[in-house]
């Protein structure tokens, strides 16, 4: 995640100019009132992954030669080993990753890197495990023309470098790869009124030391089991995910019916929500990822032909909305 997090970073001076813009467009949504559908609301902004500060990333690392050991691997790679390349920490949990998936190529980053040796992601990117080809190859197109990652938030201009920096080869090979993964959810839902406060740590929401705890209010608040699963770029990193109360039921009705003039979600992505040909699956994947995106085609930020379905569906939707059906497709398996 190191690594990850300095290539980010570093890649390019303009994503933090970026940033300031999403800034001040949630700020004057805030200030306005009424936020326009075009625009992140402040009330939505804990969906998207804040970045740490600039000397925290590019710091060195404190003990290069230390191995680093995480439990349940037989492995062990040192700190300079996890900076250069992402481990492989289970390997017997995926095919052998060859190519553009496993090792940069400048100026394309792994997709590893981002995404995690089997696909898994983290909730600041997203999870190619499983996906369906199509849908994979549909959405680099997307990335490419910039009809995805325009603005906001800045990870996704990332990932818009990368779709135009890998060949198509490449793209194959990738889009060969995690389409025969299997994809293992990693995330718990739990419904909580009161959650641990929070601080960020390297694009994820970390317990503050203090065990102060505050209400949730209306958000989603995913945080790693385990903070040294995700900074050393575990696929076994396991997600706590809580929810408001209330929310998996209510979203299980959304899903099923749909809620004023929004469809029902499972009549486009299966009644299981597992996904119909090239529509992907919702049902155990990241519940923060779920709403950063609907909020992104809300605000036509995921702007490709193939996702004028969902830019309607998502306009319906208030953020209420957004968390329940969040919170039920992420608790499904
Ligand atoms: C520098 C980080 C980075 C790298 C490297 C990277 N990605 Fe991504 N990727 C992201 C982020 C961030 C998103 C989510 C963007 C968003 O929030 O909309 C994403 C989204 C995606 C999506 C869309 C997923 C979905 O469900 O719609 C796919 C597919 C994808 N990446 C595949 C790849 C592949 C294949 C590679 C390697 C060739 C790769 N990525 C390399 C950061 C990265
Ligand atoms: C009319 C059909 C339709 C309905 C109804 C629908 N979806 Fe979708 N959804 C799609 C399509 C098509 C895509 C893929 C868009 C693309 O290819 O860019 C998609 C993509 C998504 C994505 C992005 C997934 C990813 O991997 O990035 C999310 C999240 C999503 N839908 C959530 C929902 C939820 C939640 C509901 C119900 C409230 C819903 N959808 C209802 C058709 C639909």
């Amino acid at each position: 995640m190191r690594t990850e997090s300095k290539k980010w970073v570093v890649a390019s001076a303009a994503m933090l100019l970026g940033s300031l813009l999403i800034g001040g467009a949630i700020a004057h949504a805030q200030n306005a009132g009424a936020a326009s559908k075009a625009e992140i609301t402040a009330a939505e902004a804990w969906a998207f992954p804040v970045y740490p500060p600039l000397a925290e990333l590019q710091a060195p690392p404190p003990h290069p030669k230390e191995l680093v050991h995480i439990a349940g691997s037989t492995r062990s790679y040192t700190q300079a080993q996890i900076d250069q390349s992402t481990p492989d920490w289970f390997p017997q949990d995926h095919p052998p990753a060859s190519g553009i998936v496993a090792e940069a190529r400048k100026p394309a980053g792994s997709c590893a890197e981002c995404h995690l040796i089997d696909g898994a992601g983290v909730p600041a990117t997203a999870t190619p495990a499983g996906l369906p080809k199509a849908y994979i190859l549909e959405q680099f197109a997307a990335f490419r023309a910039g009809q995805r990652g325009i603005s906001a938030p800045r990870t996704s201009q990332d990932m818009r470098k990368e779709a135009r920096a890998v060949t198509d080869a490449e793209l194959q090979l990738a889009a060969n790869y995690f389409s025969k993964l299997k994809f293992v959810p990693r995330a718990r839902v739990i419904e909580a009124a009161t959650v641990p406060k929070m601080h960020w740590k390297f694009f994820v929401q970390v317990p503050d030391k203090s065990g102060a705890r505050e209400p949730i209010g209306e958000r989603i608040v995913e945080t790693p089991a385990n903070f040294d699963d995700y900074q050393y770029s575990s696929d076994r990193t396991a997600y706590t995910a809580y929810v408001p109360p209330d929310s998996i039921a209510r979203g299980a009705v959304i899903a099923a019916k749909g809620v004023g003039t929004a469809a029902a979600c499972g009549s486009c992505h299966g009644a299981t929500l597992q996904g119909v040909g090239a529509i992907p699956p919702l049902a155990g994947r990241s519940p923060t990822y779920i709403v950063r995106e609907l909020i992104l085609f809300r605000t036509g930020k995921r702007s490709n032909p193939q996702a004028a379905p969902m830019v309607q569906e998502a306009s319906q939707l208030s953020v209420k909305d957004m968390i329940a059906v969040a919170a039920y497709a992420a608790s499904r398996k």
